[in-house]
């Protein structure tokens, strides 16, 4: 290894730099806001002011969080910052306090918590306490200085539509902020493998005016703080946002218009900086942009050293035209990491850095409460005006649990509440209904508090519900006859006593009858639970051994833009945990199992293109549906294996949207899957209506499913890493089970499986005819656009009730698509939905719909929305529905008012857009 020298870079100068210094306020192009949210914690509720340097319009924090009190810092040092750093909210009370920020989920946003200290309190003592997004520590909050600011920022994806920014104390002072600040970035900036970024420096090298700058000069407000060392000069140029293109980064033209470079020009310009730990995993981004116009003779080429490693080069940045060299993978296992920019032979100018940044890897993994509970258990707090501190996601990490309530993660690996004690509270009133959309509790405890009124029917609806404590309280009336009989039954454990006026049956609550019950289900109650208990352990296990999607969080990989220098250093070690064959094996069923499991294949479910699918059992009962893959497709499946990526694939999808892999054989000849069995078969026999048993699909049925199966599909593409494009969406390959809720399956199998009647892996057909993508056959490349695509002709099928082709004896197939085209040019949504859905549907929704599917089946692939944009619509339309539906009577509607046209097009005209343009179908999407 060569022998370098190096400057430490520290990144906490960033901090002492940071507001203290005047922030320009450049004359460029004015830049709207759009995409900001900038919060001025502790300013007065309902209060906003435009702050006067940068422009930026903050609002108080009072309408994203209800605990906590607004202060102020000292009056002496409020001159030197900005205003949004005057108030400040502390939050004496409670462990964790929790901001709730409405966002756009999926996008890519930029948070930025900033603190003031600023001797609020008196006390002259300055806190430390920790910083969450969500379930997930971001960071330790270290404040040097009482006058001195500190900021943190993450790069952050949310999976949901909103945010939570908690404060927790960890005992070394009161928690508080001063601002929070959420900004948008390109998608396609910062992309990760998984896991958030947090800051760890980044400067603007070369600066001639030691200023730092943010918003308006950065259209993403990031901060960007000048650095210089004794060894280090200035090159600058005037640059302005019109004289060169920016790449996917933006970096501000200011900070690009100044680079650095060594004093003594024949030597590397060098930094470093060291790791506490050597797990550390770092991304890197370097800036780099030519300032000077470089005279004939001369060039400037350099390589980039990491370590004394060769990482990139020769690299010769363009005049005007920002190049970034990033990790596409993190950095990681080294105790110091050393760049140096080193001239090349050939060159007759030193190298240059014009900007800097470093993040660290921080993996958000952990998945949030089931939303119905959210929901339930909001609705809960705000109908008793719970005073406990319930804050943040009611799950949470263990320490964080809402006080009162237990938790237990789902097979989807989502937490859900099965136990709500809120006895002794001093509740008043009746039980509202929310508690019944708790749909997994086991055990509610609501004892020793005033509730009146009768006990509810809807407490039956609790399926799992094993114990019941009302006792203690004022209720009337007489205990629903449900409940009364599964105590008697010993499947509940039920407690009313002390309730002078309820009745139990004829009998009052209080007679020696159900007391005896009650101690005889206590026999029974300890083994249930601890059979529970295990069964909950043991799908801990599972999940924790063989999940590797993230569940409903973390960020969707997106590909690189062609302007960035993209480097894959090759020694770059693994960061993507691995399940290793060992650990897969533990849902290994032989053979043997697999014969008693099925009672010898008795039972056909289906044929499919991997083989025959059989019903059976496993030990708990449990039904399943055995796929046993044909001799070909067998070969395949060994190759799949083989290649070590098909089991790790199939097992470590958990959503409840996709069929899950439950277990698999691997015997010679014999290759099986296990799937969880779908009562209700798949939608495609729903929709064909041959089989006359089946239930009738109503529209809001229709939407129900559309959505299950889009929510599916768009976490194979999002949620998983690598992205898994499913490559055969079809309607029979979305299943439904008893409760008509959709399963995606399938998924994984058609990459590397030759289906019956393949020969060769290259010869493949990935797909359904009907299906496939029209750009596959041109590019010959698969992507999630092009389950896009299958998907619109899915959505299609559930509209007009018709197969994907139709095949009408001497006549030519109809295509779907065609057909829909055909029909649109009238005009009439009528004449295009299910006739056995005409009566009985919201116009409006229909239409959306059909401009959905019109916008999936685009033959050009950018033009096809993503699957989290088809989410979003296909749930506003299931909204539409219902809203309407709610009062079709009162308010019956005909036209689609959400979007706007210019006055001469009618709804028809605009049909008639979409006909004659099939394009511009997502174009119209946008406009809703
Ligand atoms: C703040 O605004 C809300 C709704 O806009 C209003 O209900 C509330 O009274 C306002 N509070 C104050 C202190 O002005
Ligand atoms: C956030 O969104 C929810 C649901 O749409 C809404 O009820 C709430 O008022 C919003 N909060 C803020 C601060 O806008
Ligand atoms: C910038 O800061 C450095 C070090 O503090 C100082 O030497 C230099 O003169 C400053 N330059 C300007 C333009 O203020
Ligand atoms: C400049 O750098 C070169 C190469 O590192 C070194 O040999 C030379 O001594 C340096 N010159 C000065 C004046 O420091
Ligand atoms: C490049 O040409 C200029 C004059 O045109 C001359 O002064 C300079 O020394 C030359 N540089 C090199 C490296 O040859
Ligand atoms: C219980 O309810 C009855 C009426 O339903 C009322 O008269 C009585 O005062 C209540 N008792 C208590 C302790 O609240």
């Amino acid at each position: 290894m060569q022998k370098m020298k190096g400057i430490m870079l520290n990144p906490f100068l960033y901090a002492l730099l940071g507001l203290l210094l005047t922030i320009e306020v450049a004359m460029i192009q004015a830049q709207d806001q759009s995409g900001f949210i900038s919060i001025d914690c502790g300013s007065p509720t309902n209060s906003s002011y435009t702050e006067k340097t940068t422009g930026i319009n903050y609002i108080s924090d009072s309408k994203f969080i209800q605990t906590g009190e607004s202060k102020s810092i000292m009056a002496a040092y409020k001159s030197q910052y900005q205003q949004q750093l005057a108030y400040l909210r502390s939050f004496p009370q409670g462990k964790r306090n929790c901001y709730t920020i409405n966002v756009t989920s999926w996008t890519k946003y930029i948070i930025r918590a900033t603190f003031l200290y600023g001797n609020y309190d008196g006390n002259n003592e300055i806190p430390e306490f920790d910083l969450y997004v969500g379930n997930d520590l971001w960071e330790t909050v270290k404040i040097k200085n009482v006058s001195l600011d500190v900021d943190y920022e993450i790069i952050h994806v949310p999976s949901l539509d909103y945010v939570y920014v908690c404060l927790v104390n960890t005992g070394s002072g009161t928690p508080f902020v001063s601002a929070l600040e959420l900004r948008t970035l390109n998608n396609d900036s910062y992309v990760t493998q998984f896991g958030s970024l947090s800051r760890f420096m980044r400067f603007d090298l070369g600066s001639i005016t030691n200023k730092t700058y943010r918003y308006k000069d950065d259209i993403s407000d990031r901060y960007w703080a000048p650095i210089s060392f004794s060894d280090w000069t200035q090159l600058s140029t005037t640059l302005t946002d019109n004289s060169f293109t920016p790449n996917n980064f933006s970096v501000p033209a200011v900070v690009l218009s100044t680079a650095a470079t060594p004093v003594n020009d024949t030597a590397s310009f060098d930094f470093y900086w060291d790791s506490d730990t050597t797990n550390d995993q770092y991304y890197v981004y370097l800036h780099f942009n030519e300032v000077e116009l470089l005279a004939q003779n001369d060039t400037r080429s350099f390589d980039v050293f990491l370590n004394g490693k060769n990482w990139y080069g020769p690299l010769s940045p363009g005049y005007q035209m920002p190049n970034t060299l990033y990790t596409s993978s993190a950095l990681s296992g080294e105790k110091r990491y050393l760049f140096s920019l080193s001239r090349t032979e050939s060159s007759t100018l030193p190298p240059i850095l014009n900007a800097l940044e470093v993040y660290t890897l921080r993996d958000f993994s952990q998945s949030y409460t089931h939303q119905d509970d959210v929901d339930a258990i909001t609705n809960i707090k705000r109908t008793y005006g719970v005073k406990r501190n319930w804050q943040g996601d009611p799950c949470g990490p263990v320490e964080f649990m809402w006080e009162g309530l237990n938790c237990s993660v789902d097979s989807d690996n989502i937490p859900r509440i099965i136990s709500l004690d809120l006895s002794s509270s001093g509740l008043t009133g009746e039980i509202p209904s929310s508690i019944s959309k708790l749909a997994m509790l086991q055990h509610l405890d609501l004892s020793n508090n005033s509730l009146s009124g009768t006990v509810p029917d809807f407490l039956t609806k609790l399926q799992s519900l094993q114990v019941l404590n009302l006792e203690n309280n004022n209720f009337t009336g007489s205990v629903p006859s449900e409940l009364v009989d599964k105590s008697k039954k010993g499947s509940l454990s039920l407690s009313v006593g002390e309730n002078p006026n309820l009745l139990c049956g004829s009998a009052s609550c209080n007679s020696v009858a159900v007391k005896e019950e009650k101690k005889k289900t206590n026999i029974v109650i300890p083994i249930v639970a601890s059979v529970a208990g295990f069964l909950v352990l043991v799908v801990i296990i599972v999940v924790v051994i063989f999940c590797f999607c993230r569940p409903r969080t973390g960020q969707p990989t997106a590909t690189v833009s062609m302007s960035n220098i993209k480097v894959e250093p090759t020694s770059s070690p693994s960061i993507t945990p691995n399940v290793s064959l060992l650990e897969a094996k533990q849902r290994q069923y032989s053979y043997t199992d697999l014969v008693k499991m099925t009672n010898n294949f008795e039972r056909v479910l289906g044929k499919g293109g991997f083989g025959t699918v059989y019903h059976g059992f496993i030990d708990d009962g449990t039904q399943v549906a055995v796929k046993m893959l044909s001799q070909t497709s067998a070969q395949g499946y060994q190759q799949f294996v083989a290649e070590a990526s098909g089991v790790k694939l199939l097992l470590r999808v958990h959503h409840r949207n996709l069929t899950s892999l439950i277990g698999y054989c691997n015997e010679e000849n014999n290759t099986g899957l296990m799937y969880e069995y779908m009562a209700n078969g798949n939608l495609y026999e729903h929709l064909s209506g041959k089989d006359s048993t089946a239930k009738f699909l109503t529209w809001q049925d229709r939407l129900r499913i559309a959505v299950d199966s889009a929510q599916g599909l768009e976490y194979l593409h999002n949620g998983c890493r690598p992205p898994i494009v499913h490559r055969d969406v079809k309607s029979t390959n979305i299943l439904l089970n008893e409760n008509f809720q959709a399963k995606l399956a399938d998924f994984g199998l058609s990459k590397s499986f030759p289906t019956d009647g393949g020969t060769h892996l290259s010869t493949v057909v990935c797909g359904t005819p009907g299906y496939l993508d029209p750009e596959y056959y041109i590019s010959n490349r698969l992507t999630e656009k092009s389950d896009v695509y299958s998907f619109g002709v899915v959505i299609l099928e559930i509209i007009t009730g018709q197969p994907a082709i139709t095949r009408a004896q001497g006549q030519e197939n109809t295509n779907i698509i065609q057909w829909v085209k055909s029909r649109l040019s009238q005009g009439d949504v009528k004449n295009i939905a299910d006739s056995r859905i005409q009566s009985n549907f919201e116009i409006s929704s229909v239409w959306k719909a059909v401009e959905i599917a019109m916008a999936c089946v685009s033959p050009n692939p950018t033009k096809r929305p993503n699957m989290s944009e088809v989410v979003k619509e296909l749930k506003d339309c299931l909204a539409i529905e219902i809203a309407q539906s709610q009062d079709a009577e009162n308010n019956p509607s005909v036209e689609l008012l959400t979007m706007n046209f210019t006055t001469e097009l009618n709804p028809r005209a605009r049909f008639a857009y979409i006909y004659i343009v099939p394009s511009a179908c997502f174009f119209l999407l946008d406009l809703f």
